[in-house]
């Protein structure tokens, strides 16, 4: 239609560096499918950020189909979003090394996902590692998103993504869309089921932290079971003084839709036993018909094979164009 107005884009992506957890899901892709009515959508696997920690490479594989079947079984349906694989749109490469020239050493030295992941990765702190940023920077600015879906913890990377966009734009014109980030309510920050003042995280060491979208009910439950909470018995949303019991209302509210104040007099003088089996059970159901669905599409590998082949189609279309106009705009002679 020629009077259409122009959707306004999204851009995110999670690393299969691992099987995915609940708190990618509640963080980030169970939000996702209710966007494609009312935006552009792309959605990618991040296997080039993967690297910067060493990776299996059979495993890497494997967590990438799994997760482009995770992905539309979560109800991103292909035909609606564009859903690819980053190392299959080599303009994300090329735009990162540009970017690299212009983000500073200081800027990326402040990045808490660095220090993190260089103080649990001590004898692989490599270059990548610590350009992480404007790699990511580059998969956004690519698709000139409007918005990037992403948990809490990923602000800071939008936020330099920002920076590094009106650093490049303030000496070159308005290359750049300036993206925002696009944090939910509930559910932006799923801590550790036993060390609830950690992010529950797919490279946590303790296994019975993190819970597993693709894990077998019986598992999801021992791992509520044991959940962390307080001497206190008494379910109240407190995450200061609270934390692993607020988690708790945390996940529960976003798996169930009650609001802390219901959730409060749903289990008013229970015991935490009767309040974590709830939990658990509720993560169960929600996650079920995702497990069984993945499942079914893994079976279809020539399927998956070309949803991926169509959305790097797709996805690199609009991405070479803004390589080409970064490529013009720095000097690059054409081709
Ligand atoms: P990653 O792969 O660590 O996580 C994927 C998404 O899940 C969210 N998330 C969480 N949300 C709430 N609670 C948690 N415990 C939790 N754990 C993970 C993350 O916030 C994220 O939204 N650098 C990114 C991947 C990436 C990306 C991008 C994202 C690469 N390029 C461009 C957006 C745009 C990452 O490592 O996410």
């Amino acid at each position: 239609m020629a009077n259409e107005v122009q959707k306004k884009r999204i851009l995110s992506g999670i690393q299969p560096s691992g099987d995915l957890t609940l708190g990618s899901y509640l963080g980030a892709i169970r939000n996702w499918a209710a966007l494609a009515d009312k935006y552009d959508c792309y959605y990618m696997l991040a296997d080039m950020h993967t690297i910067t920690v060493r990776q299996v490479p059979a495993e890497l594989r494997r967590h990438t189909l799994t997760q482009l079947a995770t992905y539309i079984a979560c109800g991103l349906d292909p035909e609606k979003n564009v859903l690819f694989v980053q190392s299959h749109v080599p303009a994300h490469a090329q735009l990162a090394w540009v970017l690299d020239c212009y983000t500073m050493f200081g800027e990326l030295s402040r990045m808490t996902q660095f220090k993190d992941k260089s103080a649990k990765n001590a004898d692989n702190i490599n270059a990548g590692l610590f350009t992480y940023p404007a790699l990511m920077a580059a998969d956004i600015l690519l698709y000139q998103a409007d918005l990037v879906p992403v948990g809490g913890d990923q602000k800071q990377h939008v936020e330099i993504c920002r920076d590094i966009a009106g650093r490049f734009n303030g000496i070159y014109g308005e290359v750049f869309k300036i993206p925002e980030p696009y944090i939910p309510q509930v559910g932006a920050r799923v801590m550790s089921l036993t060390s609830p003042e950690n992010k529950m995280s797919k490279s946590d060491k303790d296994q019975n932290g993190c819970v597993y979208m693709l894990e077998k009910p019986e598992d999801i439950l021992r791992k509520f079971k044991k959940a962390v909470t307080d001497s206190e018995a008494s379910v109240r949303f407190d995450p200061a003084n609270k934390p692993g019991v607020s988690n708790l209302m945390q996940i529960y509210s976003a798996a169930t839709g009650r609001s802390f104040e219901a959730i409060e007099s749903e289990f008013a003088g229970h015991g935490y036993g009767d309040f974590k089996a709830a939990v658990g059970e509720a993560v169960v159901e929600l996650l079920r018909p995702i497990r069984e669905e993945t499942e079914r599409l893994l079976a279809d590998k020539a399927y998956l094979q070309s949803v991926y082949r169509d959305g790097a189609e797709k996805a690199a279309r609009v991405a070479n164009r803004t390589v080409g106009k970064v490529y013009k705009k720095v000097g690059f002679i054409d081709r």
